[in-house]
Protein backbone atom coordinates (compact mmCIF):
# COMPACT_ATOMS: atom_id res chain seq x y z
CA UNK A 1 0.00 0.00 0.00
CA UNK A 2 1.29 3.14 -0.63
CA UNK A 3 0.89 6.38 0.94
CA UNK A 4 -0.05 9.32 -0.71
CA UNK A 5 1.27 13.16 0.55
CA UNK A 6 -2.27 14.83 0.11
CA UNK A 7 -1.90 19.07 -0.14
CA UNK A 8 -5.50 19.22 1.95
CA UNK A 9 -4.34 16.42 4.57
CA UNK A 10 -3.94 18.35 8.48
CA UNK A 11 -0.43 17.55 9.51
CA UNK A 12 -0.16 16.87 12.96
CA UNK A 13 -0.26 19.37 15.84
CA UNK A 14 3.42 19.15 16.82
CA UNK A 15 4.63 20.38 20.95
CA UNK A 16 5.91 23.27 20.80
CA UNK A 17 6.46 27.20 19.79
CA UNK A 18 6.30 27.85 16.14
CA UNK A 19 6.72 30.73 13.84
CA UNK A 20 4.01 31.53 12.01
CA UNK A 21 4.70 34.61 10.69
CA UNK A 22 6.68 37.87 10.78
CA UNK A 23 4.96 40.12 12.70
CA UNK A 24 5.14 42.93 10.02
CA UNK A 25 2.42 40.77 8.37
CA UNK A 26 -0.16 41.54 10.73
CA UNK A 27 -1.79 44.71 10.21
CA UNK A 28 -2.91 47.22 13.18
CA UNK A 29 -6.88 47.91 12.30
CA UNK A 30 -7.58 44.85 10.96
CA UNK A 31 -7.46 40.60 11.28
CA UNK A 32 -5.00 38.16 8.38
CA UNK A 33 -5.62 34.59 7.97
CA UNK A 34 -3.10 32.47 7.40
CA UNK A 35 -3.21 28.61 7.15
CA UNK A 36 -0.76 26.38 9.62
CA UNK A 37 -0.84 22.81 9.86
CA UNK A 38 -3.91 22.58 7.15
CA UNK A 39 -6.33 25.08 9.20
CA UNK A 40 -6.80 28.52 9.22
CA UNK A 41 -5.37 30.82 11.74
CA UNK A 42 -6.40 33.81 12.40
CA UNK A 43 -3.78 36.71 13.67
CA UNK A 44 -4.98 40.46 14.64
CA UNK A 45 -3.58 43.00 17.38
CA UNK A 46 -4.80 43.34 20.45
CA UNK A 47 -3.47 45.00 24.02
CA UNK A 48 -0.02 46.02 22.30
CA UNK A 49 0.14 42.32 21.31
CA UNK A 50 -0.23 39.87 18.35
CA UNK A 51 -2.94 37.26 19.19
CA UNK A 52 -3.79 33.91 17.50
CA UNK A 53 -7.15 32.21 17.20
CA UNK A 54 -8.09 29.10 14.90
CA UNK A 55 -10.43 31.40 11.94
CA UNK A 56 -13.70 30.72 12.56
CA UNK A 57 -16.42 32.68 14.19
CA UNK A 58 -18.45 30.91 16.98
CA UNK A 59 -21.64 32.02 15.76
CA UNK A 60 -21.86 30.44 12.21
CA UNK A 61 -17.88 29.63 11.31
CA UNK A 62 -17.50 33.30 8.88
CA UNK A 63 -13.67 33.41 8.21
CA UNK A 64 -11.94 36.38 10.11
CA UNK A 65 -10.09 37.02 7.19
CA UNK A 66 -9.42 40.82 7.08
CA UNK A 67 -11.81 41.77 9.86
CA UNK A 68 -12.13 44.91 11.51
CA UNK A 69 -10.11 45.39 14.86
CA UNK A 70 -11.91 47.96 16.61
CA UNK A 71 -10.03 48.81 20.04
CA UNK A 72 -8.38 45.62 20.09
CA UNK A 73 -11.83 43.77 19.80
CA UNK A 74 -12.11 41.53 16.70
CA UNK A 75 -14.99 42.50 15.14
CA UNK A 76 -16.66 39.10 12.61
CA UNK A 77 -17.47 40.62 9.05
CA UNK A 78 -20.63 38.68 9.31
CA UNK A 79 -23.08 39.87 12.24
CA UNK A 80 -20.71 41.66 13.71
CA UNK A 81 -19.67 39.96 16.76
CA UNK A 82 -17.14 41.18 19.11
CA UNK A 83 -14.81 39.13 20.36
CA UNK A 84 -12.03 40.63 23.57
CA UNK A 85 -7.85 39.26 23.15
CA UNK A 86 -8.59 36.43 25.04
CA UNK A 87 -11.81 34.99 22.68
CA UNK A 88 -14.40 35.65 24.99
CA UNK A 89 -17.30 37.52 23.07
CA UNK A 90 -18.14 41.04 23.93
CA UNK A 91 -21.28 41.90 21.82
CA UNK A 92 -24.10 40.14 19.91
CA UNK A 93 -25.54 43.66 18.34
CA UNK A 94 -28.36 41.93 16.87
CA UNK A 95 -29.46 40.27 20.12
CA UNK A 96 -29.52 43.34 21.88
CA UNK A 97 -26.78 44.57 24.65
CA UNK A 98 -28.30 41.58 27.78
CA UNK A 99 -27.99 38.83 25.95
CA UNK A 100 -26.21 35.95 27.46
CA UNK A 101 -23.03 35.54 25.38
CA UNK A 102 -21.95 31.93 26.79
CA UNK A 103 -20.56 29.50 24.51
CA UNK A 104 -19.45 31.85 22.08
CA UNK A 105 -15.46 31.61 22.28
CA UNK A 106 -13.06 31.96 20.11
CA UNK A 107 -10.33 28.78 19.85
CA UNK A 108 -7.54 30.97 20.67
CA UNK A 109 -3.84 29.75 20.70
CA UNK A 110 -1.18 31.03 22.98
CA UNK A 111 1.07 33.33 21.11
CA UNK A 112 4.11 35.69 21.60
CA UNK A 113 5.85 38.47 19.26
CA UNK A 114 9.14 38.52 20.20
CA UNK A 115 11.98 39.63 18.25
CA UNK A 116 9.75 40.49 15.07
CA UNK A 117 8.71 36.72 14.75
CA UNK A 118 5.01 35.65 15.93
CA UNK A 119 5.22 32.73 17.74
CA UNK A 120 1.94 30.23 18.29
CA UNK A 121 1.90 27.20 20.54
CA UNK A 122 -0.51 25.21 18.48
CA UNK A 123 -0.95 21.80 20.08
CA UNK A 124 -3.47 21.20 23.63
CA UNK A 125 -2.52 22.53 26.89
CA UNK A 126 -0.39 25.56 27.55
CA UNK A 127 2.75 25.61 26.70
CA UNK A 128 5.63 24.40 28.78
CA UNK A 129 8.76 25.70 27.21
CA UNK A 130 10.28 28.66 26.43
CA UNK A 131 10.63 30.13 22.63
CA UNK A 132 13.25 27.72 20.35
CA UNK A 133 15.70 30.62 20.06
CA UNK A 134 19.38 31.05 19.56
CA UNK A 135 21.76 33.69 21.64
CA UNK A 136 24.06 34.16 18.83
CA UNK A 137 20.59 36.73 17.66
CA UNK A 138 20.54 37.99 20.51
CA UNK A 139 21.62 41.78 19.85
CA UNK A 140 21.87 41.16 16.31
CA UNK A 141 20.48 43.43 13.15
CA UNK A 142 17.83 41.09 11.60
CA UNK A 143 17.26 41.35 8.19
CA UNK A 144 14.02 38.53 6.69
CA UNK A 145 12.59 36.82 4.21
CA UNK A 146 10.03 34.52 3.69
CA UNK A 147 9.55 31.40 0.91
CA UNK A 148 6.78 29.01 0.71
CA UNK A 149 7.83 25.87 -0.39
CA UNK A 150 5.78 22.78 -2.12
CA UNK A 151 7.21 20.04 0.40
CA UNK A 152 6.55 18.85 3.77
CA UNK A 153 8.28 20.90 6.31
CA UNK A 154 10.62 18.06 7.81
CA UNK A 155 12.03 17.23 4.07
CA UNK A 156 12.95 20.69 4.07
CA UNK A 157 14.75 21.06 7.35
CA UNK A 158 15.94 17.74 7.04
CA UNK A 159 17.89 18.96 3.66
CA UNK A 160 18.75 22.22 5.49
CA UNK A 161 20.77 19.81 8.47
CA UNK A 162 22.31 17.75 4.97
CA UNK A 163 26.13 18.42 5.26
CA UNK A 164 26.87 16.16 2.26
CA UNK A 165 24.66 17.98 -0.74
CA UNK A 166 26.81 21.33 0.13
CA UNK A 167 29.83 20.10 -2.40
CA UNK A 168 26.90 18.76 -5.48
CA UNK A 169 24.08 21.41 -4.37
CA UNK A 170 26.23 24.34 -3.67
CA UNK A 171 29.31 23.75 -6.02
CA UNK A 172 28.29 27.69 -6.99
CA UNK A 173 27.50 29.02 -3.93
CA UNK A 174 28.37 28.51 -0.67
CA UNK A 175 29.69 24.49 -1.26
CA UNK A 176 31.90 25.94 -3.49
CA UNK A 177 35.70 23.71 -2.84
CA UNK A 178 34.18 21.70 -0.34
CA UNK A 179 35.36 18.12 -0.26
CA UNK A 180 33.16 15.65 -0.71
CA UNK A 181 33.84 13.23 2.01
CA UNK A 182 32.42 14.88 5.30
CA UNK A 183 33.05 13.70 8.53
CA UNK A 184 29.86 15.26 10.47
CA UNK A 185 29.72 14.96 14.38
CA UNK A 186 26.93 15.86 16.41
CA UNK A 187 26.15 16.11 20.42
CA UNK A 188 22.73 16.85 21.44
CA UNK A 189 21.15 19.99 23.04
CA UNK A 190 19.02 20.47 26.22
CA UNK A 191 16.13 20.25 23.33
CA UNK A 192 17.90 20.32 19.96
CA UNK A 193 21.46 19.24 18.26
CA UNK A 194 24.45 20.90 17.21
CA UNK A 195 26.57 19.72 14.09
CA UNK A 196 29.85 20.19 12.94
CA UNK A 197 32.37 19.11 9.92
CA UNK A 198 35.13 17.90 11.67
CA UNK A 199 37.11 19.28 12.54
CA UNK A 200 35.50 21.98 14.72
CA UNK A 201 36.59 25.52 13.92
CA UNK A 202 37.45 27.26 17.26
CA UNK A 203 34.77 29.67 17.11
CA UNK A 204 32.19 27.85 15.83
CA UNK A 205 31.88 28.76 11.92
CA UNK A 206 29.99 26.29 10.21
CA UNK A 207 27.72 24.40 12.90
CA UNK A 208 24.47 23.55 12.41
CA UNK A 209 21.83 24.37 14.60
CA UNK A 210 18.10 22.73 15.40
CA UNK A 211 15.66 23.41 17.94
CA UNK A 212 13.16 21.23 18.62
CA UNK A 213 10.69 21.68 16.63
CA UNK A 214 11.93 23.65 14.27
CA UNK A 215 14.28 26.32 14.56
CA UNK A 216 17.38 26.20 12.85
CA UNK A 217 20.64 27.90 12.57
CA UNK A 218 24.12 28.13 10.82
CA UNK A 219 26.76 29.50 12.67
CA UNK A 220 29.13 31.86 9.88
CA UNK A 221 30.79 33.86 12.91
CA UNK A 222 29.56 33.85 16.36
CA UNK A 223 27.08 36.98 16.59
CA UNK A 224 26.83 36.40 12.36
CA UNK A 225 24.80 33.81 11.49
CA UNK A 226 21.78 32.22 9.21
CA UNK A 227 18.24 31.61 10.82
CA UNK A 228 15.71 30.33 9.74
CA UNK A 229 12.02 29.23 11.27
CA UNK A 230 9.48 26.35 9.63
CA UNK A 231 6.33 25.76 9.93
CA UNK A 232 3.95 23.27 7.66
CA UNK A 233 1.28 24.99 6.08
CA UNK A 234 -0.29 21.92 5.47
CA UNK A 235 1.26 18.27 4.61
CA UNK A 236 2.74 18.95 1.36
CA UNK A 237 3.57 22.78 1.61
CA UNK A 238 6.28 24.66 4.09
CA UNK A 239 6.85 28.08 5.29
CA UNK A 240 10.25 29.44 6.31
CA UNK A 241 10.74 33.03 7.52
CA UNK A 242 14.57 32.95 6.99
CA UNK A 243 16.52 35.77 8.99
CA UNK A 244 20.36 37.02 8.32
CA UNK A 245 21.29 38.85 11.32
CA UNK A 246 24.65 40.31 12.56
CA UNK A 247 25.48 42.25 15.76
CA UNK A 248 28.39 44.50 14.39
CA UNK A 249 26.97 47.06 12.51
CA UNK A 250 23.47 48.15 14.09
CA UNK A 251 22.79 51.53 12.70
CA UNK A 252 20.00 52.09 10.38
CA UNK A 253 20.14 52.23 6.66
CA UNK A 254 24.06 50.37 7.17
CA UNK A 255 22.79 47.65 8.52
CA UNK A 256 19.79 46.83 6.58
CA UNK A 257 21.82 47.42 3.69
CA UNK A 258 24.49 44.58 4.61
CA UNK A 259 21.05 42.29 5.74
CA UNK A 260 20.13 43.13 2.17
CA UNK A 261 22.96 42.00 0.29
CA UNK A 262 23.53 38.83 2.13
CA UNK A 263 20.20 37.44 1.57
CA UNK A 264 20.75 38.64 -2.28
CA UNK A 265 23.47 35.57 -1.52
CA UNK A 266 21.15 33.60 0.89
CA UNK A 267 17.50 33.64 -1.81
CA UNK A 268 20.17 32.00 -4.12
CA UNK A 269 21.45 29.55 -2.23
CA UNK A 270 17.39 29.00 -1.11
CA UNK A 271 16.52 28.60 -4.66
CA UNK A 272 19.10 26.03 -5.22
CA UNK A 273 18.04 23.83 -2.16
CA UNK A 274 14.28 24.12 -3.67
CA UNK A 275 14.95 22.39 -6.89
CA UNK A 276 16.23 19.61 -4.63
CA UNK A 277 13.74 20.01 -2.22
CA UNK A 278 10.59 20.21 -4.38
CA UNK A 279 11.46 17.35 -6.88
CA UNK A 280 12.33 14.90 -3.70
CA UNK A 281 8.78 15.78 -2.79
CA UNK A 282 7.09 15.07 -6.11
CA UNK A 283 8.49 11.98 -6.52
CA UNK A 284 7.53 10.75 -2.77
CA UNK A 285 4.24 12.03 -3.51
CA UNK A 286 3.35 9.37 -6.05
CA UNK A 287 6.24 6.59 -5.48
CA UNK A 288 6.65 6.78 -1.77
CA UNK A 289 9.91 5.03 -0.66
CA UNK A 290 11.98 3.80 2.46
CA UNK A 291 15.12 6.02 2.91
CA UNK A 292 18.33 4.07 2.64
CA UNK A 293 20.29 6.41 4.38
CA UNK A 294 24.52 5.99 4.57
CA UNK A 295 26.80 7.39 7.24
CA UNK A 296 26.95 10.77 5.47
CA UNK A 297 23.42 10.85 6.23
CA UNK A 298 24.04 10.93 10.24
CA UNK A 299 22.73 14.11 10.95
CA UNK A 300 19.24 13.37 9.12
CA UNK A 301 18.96 10.39 11.30
CA UNK A 302 20.48 12.77 14.26
CA UNK A 303 17.20 14.73 13.52
CA UNK A 304 14.94 11.84 13.49
CA UNK A 305 15.80 10.13 16.70
CA UNK A 306 16.05 13.54 18.19
CA UNK A 307 12.42 14.77 16.78
CA UNK A 308 10.91 11.36 18.01
CA UNK A 309 12.36 12.37 21.70
CA UNK A 310 11.37 15.39 21.52
CA UNK A 311 7.48 14.06 20.41
CA UNK A 312 7.62 11.70 23.21
CA UNK A 313 8.41 14.30 25.48
CA UNK A 314 11.67 12.06 26.79
CA UNK A 315 14.19 14.73 25.80
CA UNK A 316 16.71 12.39 26.69
CA UNK A 317 17.03 9.83 24.26
CA UNK A 318 20.40 8.74 22.49
CA UNK A 319 21.21 10.47 19.43
S1 LIG B 1 -20.84 34.38 11.87
FE1 LIG B 1 -19.68 35.72 13.05
S2 LIG B 1 -21.13 37.07 13.90
FE2 LIG B 1 -22.31 35.69 12.76
FE1 LIG C 1 21.35 23.49 0.90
Amino acid sequence: MSILRSPVALSPLEPGWWVVAPAAQVPKDHAVTITRFGRPMVLWRSGGRIQAAWDGCPHRGATFDGARVRDGQLICPFHSFAFDRDGACTAMPCEGPDAPRRGLELRTLPSRDDDGLVWVWVAEGQPTETLPWFPDLDGGYPADFVETFEAPWDLVIETMLDYAHLPTVHAGSIGTKMPMAMKVEQRRTERGLVMWNAPAAENGSGELYWEAPASWQLKIVPKVVNAAFFVPIDAARTFVVFRFSQAFVRVPGLGDLIGWLANLYNRKVVEEDRRVIEGMARTLAVLPQTDRLVAADAPIAHFRRARTAWMRGAGSEDA
